[in-house]
């Protein structure tokens, strides 16, 4: 894994603020001080190397071209554990990096409805992105990606993704994965509907969007709660192309008697 891909920077902030901020260099600024054109051309020369020394720092060359990136969305429906049990499972893939994005509604919801801690979710992930970093890799089209999920997907993400109402990191990256023709699966979570959330899925549909609301299934024979968890999940990771432990309906074992 290059130190791009795996969050760390080349160069730490403060020097990045620094060249952002268009100081000159100070080593710039000392050369040739007896004249003063000189000083100034060897000034703008340090000053246009470092800026792109900071370019090239900036922008990530060697990307590991094999490992399938994995970008998890989580907003701030019910069903938080969707979205760790999808990481957990996904860790267990091979080459498979998780890149994670929570929503505060989604911090706030996992606190009421489970017993994880917001450190404890985002230690599942390779990488996490503050909600609100739209200078993050993942928003993009130049960062490779697989696929993206929003587990759980809320009403408000539901329809800012329809209306590309790019505002927060889930849903520009969502934009990006659309536009980029990319795998973007939403678990929308809402019930009941109204025409308008309807509306809001045909819309992202249309746009490419697999739409697969966590409704359970028992043809599997589930005898607890994470065995219906499960069965979501697994269904999801076959949508993303990668290996899963789903059981498949094969057909009945036994014969009909008409
Ligand atoms: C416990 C709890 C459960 C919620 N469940 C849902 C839900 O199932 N679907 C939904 O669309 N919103 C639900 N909400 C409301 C969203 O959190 C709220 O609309 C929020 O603004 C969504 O923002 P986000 O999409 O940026 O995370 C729930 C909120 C709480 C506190």
């Amino acid at each position: 894994m290059t130190a791009c891909m795996s969050g760390q920077s080349a160069m730490p902030l403060s020097d990045k603020k620094r060249y952002i901020s268009n100081d000159m260099p100070q080593h710039a600024q000392n050369e040739n001080t007896s004249n003063p054109h000189n000083v100034q051309h060897a000034a703008i020369d340090a000053y246009l190397g470092s800026v792109s020394k900071l370019r090239s720092n900036f922008f990530c060359k060697g990307v590991d071209s094999f490992l399938k990136r994995i970008i998890v969305g989580m907003s701030g429906a019910t069903g938080q554990i969707y979205g760790i049990k999808l990481m957990q499972h996904l860790r267990s893939i091979p080459d498979v990096e998780i890149h994670l994005i929570m929503s505060e509604w989604a911090k706030k919801t996992l606190l009421l409805e489970t017993d994880w801690t917001v450190e404890k979710v985002e230690q599942l992930a390779d990488q996490v992105h503050p909600i609100y970093d739209m200078a993050a890799s993942v928003s993009s089209g130049s960062f490779p990606r697989e696929g993206m999920v929003v587990i759980p997907c809320s009403v408000k993400t539901l329809s800012a993704i329809a209306h590309s109402y790019n505002d927060n990191l889930i849903v520009r990256t969502a934009d990006v994965t659309l536009k980029e023709r990319k795998n973007l699966i939403l678990a929308f979570r809402e019930t009941p509907l109204h025409r308008g959330h309807i509306r809001l899925m045909s819309e992202v549909s249309e746009a490419g969007a697999i739409i697969t609301p966590p409704v359970p299934a028992f043809y599997n024979n589930p005898r607890s709660l994470d065995d219906i968890i499960d069965q979501t999940v697994f269904r999801i990771i076959d949508l993303l192309g990668l290996p899963s432990e789903h059981s498949r309906w094969e057909g009945p074992l036994f014969t009909v008697i008409k």
